[in-house]
């Protein structure tokens, strides 16, 4: 077997595009319309320069840090990604190579795996929530993740419902029943290994979410449980008050991209934002989240610690993000790839390489840690950033 190991996110997403049937990577990598947020999310970070230096460099470095009262060994934490048929072992394996890198992790609601087996594996383990249901269902699905031990939740509320890609939607069954087996057959034939790794488990993916389960136990499929976002009326700032409110604890909005909404947030009671458009799969055109981080963290950063995710590929990446104002960031698509690519492994080499593309990082810049990090250490052009 060739080696399983992978030295950058990129070769790891190309394995993915190999081992994945079509629908399923074409899920993942996703983007809404045209594409411009998500290529910007990506391609913004290269706009910003490095200067390293050739002498009296710090010997160690150091990356720890805390997010939402959980400490991490590195300032990255796996954000919640709702998809399904990655692999077997789902959010499971997330969390198993999460926790052996000593981060946290967001499980999606519309994830594949329940909370409880996924905070038994990892307990630094935030749920996150759409504004969905009614509010007792909301109470009620918060309340399963509290008695689960989750120790944060993160309420993401950037999502217009917008399906239309250029390059075309993949084919997403509601059930996997014979027919729809049969339809996929094709697909799945010709992605041996994948379909292997299923058959070893005993079953095919069942697309359902168990973390939207309804009050008389059954568990929605992935559509019925988007059915049901669809038909809820987007909430106010009265509400999403009234969200955090039911939650003790550590509370995260996800989805902020102005200043004027993270003041909101502050106001809402909120422990922390992360600057995020869903990876460029809501309102295309939206700029790339590390050109308006530096606004909205010089505006509330003092307030509410202050995350950023979308397009993170790299360990400067991540130094990058924290130059401009990030506490943390979190990866989506990365953690996906290195999922796909080789399971839990595949998702411990993904932290391992944004942890050791921070360390030389910070060795070239000559910053002992990620604590001492300013926006003196990137060049930035003018245009750069989003008001
Ligand atoms: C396939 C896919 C599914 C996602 N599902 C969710 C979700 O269920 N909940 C959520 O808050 N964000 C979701 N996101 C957004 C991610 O949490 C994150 O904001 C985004 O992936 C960051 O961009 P990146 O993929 O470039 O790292 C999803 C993103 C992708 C690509």
């Amino acid at each position: 077997m060739a080696n399983p190991w992978f030295e950058t996110v990129a070769i790891a997403q190309k394995r993915a595009g190999r081992r994945l049937p079509s629908s399923v990577y074409g899920a993942l990598v996703a983007g809404s319309e045209r594409g411009v947020t998500s290529a910007d999310n990506i391609g913004a970070f290269d706009e910003i320069g490095l200067l390293p230096l050739v002498a009296d460099l710090p010997p160690t470095r150091e990356l720890a840090t805390t997010v939402m009262g959980q400490e991490i060994a590195l300032p990255v934490v796996i954000s919640p990604t709702g998809v399904q048929a990655v692999h077997p072992d789902g959010e499971v394996a997330v969390a198993r190579a999460a926790a052996a890198r000593g981060t946290a992790m967001g499980l999606s609601c519309f994830a594949s795996k329940p909370v409880e087996e996924v905070v038994a594996t990892n307990p630094k383990t935030f749920i996150q929530t759409y504004w969905c249901g009614t509010r007792d269902d909301m109470v009620r699905r918060l309340e399963q993740a509290r008695t689960a031990g989750a120790v944060g939740a993160i309420a993401t509320l950037d999502w217009t419902f917008s399906h239309g890609r250029d390059w075309g939607s993949p084919v997403i069954p509601e059930t996997l029943d014979l027919r729809t087996m049969l339809r996929l057959a094709p697909q799945a034939l010709s992605r041996p290994r994948w379909l292997m790794s299923w058959l070893r488990h005993g079953h095919l993916p069942d697309l359902g979410v168990p973390n939207m389960a309804r009050a008389d136990g059954s568990v929605p499929t992935f559509f019925g449980a988007y059915g049901e976002w669809m038909g809820t009326p987007k909430p106010t700032w009265e509400d999403i008050a009234w969200l955090r409110a039911q939650w003790e604890g550590p509370f995260m909005l996800k989805g902020v991209m102005r200043v004027d909404d993270a003041k909101r947030a502050v106001d809402a009671g909120v422990t922390a934002i992360s600057v995020s458009n869903h990876g460029g799969n809501n309102v295309d055109s939206s700029p790339a989240t590390i050109r308006v981080l530096p606004a909205i963290a010089s505006a509330v950063g003092s307030s509410v610690e202050v995350l950023l995710d979308g397009g993170v590929r790299r360990g400067s990446d991540v130094v990058k993000a924290l130059a401009l104002g990030a506490r943390a960031v979190m990866i989506g698509r990365a953690s996906l790839w290195g999922l796909a690519a080789n399971g839990q492994a595949g998702v411990e080499n993904v932290l391992d390489i944004l942890r050791n593309g921070m360390d030389s990082t910070l060795l070239g810049i000559g910053r002992a840690s990620v604590h001492e990090l300013t926006s003196a250490d990137v060049v930035v052009g003018p245009d750069f950033t989003r008001p």
